[in-house]
Parts: C-alpha cells; sequence; structure tokens
C-alpha cells in the first residue's frame, strides 16, 4: 500500500484510503515510540530539512522528534537568522539547500500555496507544516487520529469545531479530514470569523456554544489568532470569553460528557479556562503525543515514493 500523492501540500490532495494507511502506519510508529528504545533505522541515509519561515513550538519539534527517530539526518532552517533577510526569494533558498542533497522539505510559510508554489518549481518531496490561514495537514491528521483513540471511528460522529475559524490553517484541514470520514460537521463562533464559503461545504452553523457543545462528541477548540487580526472582530476578550468562551461550569452543565481538543498555543482564559484545558476531559497533551507518530508515518509513507 502506498500513499496517492508525492508531497504533502494539503489535506485536500489526499483521499479516504491515505487517511486510512497514515493512522494503521502511525498506530504502528506510536507502539515504536513508547519502547524504551525509541529510534527505528527506517529513514536512515534521508535527508530532510525543516524550514519554518513563521513560529513554531508543536509542529517544528515535533517533526524534529519524527525524524530523528526514525534515524533521519536533520537540519533545521530559521527565517529570521537566514539569508531570506538579505532578500533572498523561497526557491533560491530551497534550490540552494536542495543543492547539499536534501530528499524532503518540510515547509511553514505564512503564505497561502507557498508549499504548492514551491512543488512547481523544485524537484523535492514537501510537506505543509501550516501555509498561512490555508491549511495544516499533518494537524488535522493528528487530530484525527487522537478523535479515533477517544472515540472509535469517527464516521456518523459529531464533531464540534469552536473558535476563530477565518484565521485558522487548523479548520480548513479538520473539515477536509473530517468530510472524508463521514464525520456530521458543526461550526461554532462569532458570525465575523466565520467565513461564507463554510456554507458551500455543507456545514452547519450554530452560534449557541451551550447548544452546540451538548450536539457534539468531541469540541475541537480554535486559538483566537490575534496576531493575525488587523481590524476588531469582536468587542472584546471579555465578550468572547462569555459567548465562546468554555470554563468547568459550562462543560458540568452539559447533558454528557464530551471530548476536548485543542491544537495549541491555547490562550488560556480565552478560549478554555486552565481547568478545562487540564481536565481530564482534556486530550490535548494527547494530541502532541500522537503527532510525532502520526509525522513519522507521513515521512516515511511519502519516502517509499520516491
Ligand atoms: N499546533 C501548532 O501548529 O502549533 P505550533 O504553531 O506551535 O507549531
Amino acid at each position: 500500500m502506498s500513499l496517492s500523492v508525492d508531497n504533502l501540500l494539503g489535506i485536500k490532495y489526499l483521499n479516504q484510503k491515505d487517511l486510512q494507511l497514515i493512522f494503521e502506519t502511525a498506530d504502528k510508529f506510536k507502539e515504536i515510540i513508547n519502547r524504551p528504545i525509541k529510534k527505528v533505522p527506517t529513514l536512515r541515509d534521508i535527508t530532510i530539512a525543516n524550514l519554518f519561515f513563521e513560529n513554531s513550538t508543536r509542529t517544528k519539534l515535533s517533526f524534529e522528534l519524527a525524524q530523528k527517530r526514525l534515524s533521519a539526518d536533520v537540519v533545521n532552517f530559521s527565517a529570521s537568522q537566514s539569508s531570506v533577510k538579505k532578500g533572498e526569494t523561497l526557491v533560491d533558498t530551497v534550490n540552494n539547500i536542495l543543492a547539499m542533497k536534501v530528499d524532503m522539505v518540510v515547509l511553514r510559510h505564512s503564505s497561502v500555496g507557498a508549499g504548492v508554489f514551491l512543488s512547481k518549481h523544485t524537484k523535492t518531496t514537501i510537506i505543509n507544516a501550516g501555509d498561512g490561514t490555508h491549511e495544516h495537514p499533518t494537524q488535522a491528521l493528528l487530530d484525527s487520529y487522537t478523535m479515533i483513540e477517544n472515540i472509535g471511528d469517527i464516521g456518523g460522529k459529531n464533531i464540534l469545531i469552536v473558535g476563530d475559524i477565518t484565521h485558522s490553517r487548523v479548520a480548513l484541514s479538520n473539515i477536509l479530514a473530517l468530510k472524508l470520514q463521514g464525520a456530521n460537521i458543526k461550526i461554532c463562533g462569532p458570525n465575523t470569523l466565520i467565513p461564507k464559503y463554510l456554507t458551500n461545504l455543507g456545514l452547519e452553523i450554530e452560534f449557541d456554544i451551550k447548544k452546540a457543545l451538548n450536539w457534539c462528541d468531541v469540541a475541537n477548540v480554535l486559538r483566537v489568532q490575534n496576531e493575525r487580526m488587523d481590524v476588531n472582530y469582536f468587542p472584546s476578550i471579555r465578550e468572547y470569553r462569555k459567548l465562546f468562551g468554555i470554563d468547568k461550569e459550562m462543560l458540568n452543565s452539559l447533558d454528557k460528557k464530551i471530548v476536548l481538543m485543542h491544537p495549541g498555543p491555547i490562550n488560556r482564559g480565552v478560549e478554555l479556562t486552565s481547568d478545562v484545558a487540564d481536565s481530564d476531559q482534556s486530550v490535548i497533551l494527547n494530541q502532541v503525543e500522537n503527532g510525532v507518530a502520526v509525522r513519522m508515518a507521513v515521512m516515511y509513507l511519502l519516502a517509499q515514493n520516491k
């Protein structure tokens, strides 16, 4: 079995079988990284460059750890300390890195479509680690993997995505992954932070957070991305917290026990109160743990296609 794609540029390029294969492969890697000896020689002699043109904690470290667990050689690039600062283009930067015999590139970039653009102008395997407000495919894969781990097959299950959808790359990738698996999806957040195109995707929108939470099996809560907002999308953080924030009182008032997820970083006290983020209903750190196994699976499978 192999993936239907040579790059991971977005969930939109994957099919249901690809997802299944990634999850089955991640199961094997998850078992391996929980052994005392976590390293396997699977990607020995493969060199991978992590090119991060935007800040990251989880994704960058998760990819690097995944690569090291697979015995790949790793080089890390940070735009702020590079010749990008001297005006070098993205294609020139990447072609220079590839000239040093790099086999695979993990790219985070603030521009929508940066990975697709690079795939047309360079000859290497590219993994999109987040392109602007567009897609973050490995986050959606680890999110789905974590949902399956908690509630089983997500076909027919009710999944809620709450928060700043407009500025989120996690939202679109999650929606596409959930649709491929036949989940029921609802969106909740301020009207100003829900893009109009979502209704074209056949998604239901609910503005009442309590109704939305009572409907769902899993709530994936997204961050308010203040750094991407050039105007005010809602009157105040206090109002956001009141209308869309989740606290312990809200959680305890629900008819059932739901699973809570967040891709991080969390604005504690805004999307989630600390007692909710750290509660036994939160699987946020499980998402981070699963990210390593899922990224190992993605890199292993893409390397097979070379
Ligand atoms: N979830 C996520 O992409 O986090 P980072 O920005 O820290 O990588």
